[in-house]
């Protein structure tokens, strides 16, 4: 295990009803005016707009909106955004929705204070020095991104889908009220099942020994995930399992499962993040395409880990480490098949000519991954496997 220091700022009201606790908790913080940013129609379908908006007046918070935030989120709206905390003098930013919303919001916190272009941290040029506070009302559970310090935005004139990490980005507070997802339709559930896992996946291998405990919870979560999600498919409403999954991918991506790791390998984000900046592609149904096709490239490597994953999670056992490798890599891929995923390029429409463009894409900065460092070439043999 590496040495670490551990840290997770976020304050989390998680459960039923909790929306209505948004306006005081940002008064709780000598906070008068914010920001509200969302995405398009589904808050005001399900009625979450309604009880935050009503919580904020109740408690006497200010606030100007700005909707239309959509999925892949784009530079553009951040930066419409960030002029509109400037003119308005906002104290913090409250984000109603789900990762796109909230790392709009990051980005919008960090921008406020930056006098340059907030993409300049992306480009790493800058180190993040000041943000506002964010504020979250979580609407789908997906990224972790109510309870991280990372954010991923397009920059859509250069198709560049990138991330960015700093402590100031943490939420300050986050609601988790699990009511608020039973709106999610099949896919978005699914798709949100599918990143989580892709998120421990990331840790777990990343080719790094003596991570015992942290390798037992990531099989608790990644089972739970799995007996969770496959209920929410038959069964939207069970607040239960919808309760279990939004812990589930909080945890994920929370800094717990990353304890004493190398930081992860994240091949396959970066692979991802390429399709939804060519594609707007949803983020999770590209991770149910590249990750499992990235372990059938890298598994030679050390089967040590697949050979875990298949005990643990699909109890697979009295093979030789190399099939039993296999069998775990088809366990998931045919779970994701069974949950309506896809599990093919082809099925996300993309013709096989753009496999050399999207690898240039995503080797923009290489090598990725630790597990197996890849470069261009390696990139492209996944996305063949992937076809
Ligand atoms: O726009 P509306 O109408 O609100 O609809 C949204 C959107 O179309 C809908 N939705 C959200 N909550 C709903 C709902 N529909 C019905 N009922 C509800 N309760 O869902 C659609 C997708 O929303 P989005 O926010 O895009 O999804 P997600 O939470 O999966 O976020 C994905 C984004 O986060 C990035 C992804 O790359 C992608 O851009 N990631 C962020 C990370 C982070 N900050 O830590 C890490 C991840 O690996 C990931 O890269
Ligand atoms: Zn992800």
């Amino acid at each position: 295990m590496q040495n670490f220091t551990y840290s997770n700022p976020t304050r989390v009201v998680f459960g039923r009803d909790t929306i209505k606790r948004i306006g005081l908790e940002i008064r709780q913080q000598s906070i008068q005016k914010v920001l509200l940013l969302y995405g398009r129609a589904s808050i005001f379908e399900n009625g979450v707009y309604k009880a935050v908006t009503a919580s904020l007046n109740e408690q006497g918070v200010e606030f100007i909106e700005l909707g239309g935030i959509q999925p892949n989120p784009l530079l553009s709206k951040v930066r419409e955004a960030i002029s509109l905390a400037r003119q308005h003098q906002v104290q913090g930013i409250l984000a109603v929705g789900g990762g796109s919303v909230i790392d709009s919001a990051k980005a919008v916190a960090l921008g406020v204070h930056y006098q340059g272009e907030v993409w300049d941290f992306f480009e790493n040029r800058v180190r993040a020095k000041a943000a506002l506070p964010v504020f979250t009302v979580l609407t789908l559970s997906a990224t972790g991104s109510e309870m991280n310090q990372f954010a991923v935005i397009t920059k859509e004139d250069e198709q560049k889908k990138w991330s960015i990490s700093s402590p100031l980005l943490y939420p300050r507070v986050s609601i988790i009220d699990p009511l608020a997802q039973t709106s999610l339709s099949s896919q978005q559930t699914v798709n949100g099942a599918v990143d989580a896992l892709s998120h421990i996946f990331e840790y777990y291998f990343d080719g790094l020994e003596d991570t015992d405990l942290q390798d037992e919870i990531a099989e608790g979560i990644i089972r739970t995930i799995i007996r969770h999600v496959k209920i929410l498919v038959a069964q939207p409403s069970n607040y239960e399992s919808r309760a279990q999954l939004a812990w589930c991918a909080a945890m994920a991506l929370n800094g717990t499962v990353g304890i004493g790791h190398k930081g992860g390998d994240w091949a396959s984000h970066s692979i991802e993040h390429s399709l939804s900046a060519l594609y707007d592609i949803d983020h999770g149904r590209g991770l149910a395409v590249i990750m499992p096709a990235w372990m059938r490239y890298v598994s030679a490597v050390d089967y040590t880990k697949f050979e875990r994953l298949a005990e643990r999670v699909f109890n697979i056992y009295d093979i030789d480490a190399e099939t039993k490798s296999l069998e775990a890599i088809i366990s998931l891929r045919d779970l994701y098949l069974r949950l309506g995923a896809p599990v093919t390029l082809r099925e996300l429409g993309i013709p096989y000519a753009d496999l050399e463009r999207i690898a240039d894409n995503a080797t923009i900065e290489a090598p990725l991954g630790t597990f197996k460092k890849l470069f261009r070439g390696d990139v492209l043999e996944i996305l063949k496997l992937a076809y």
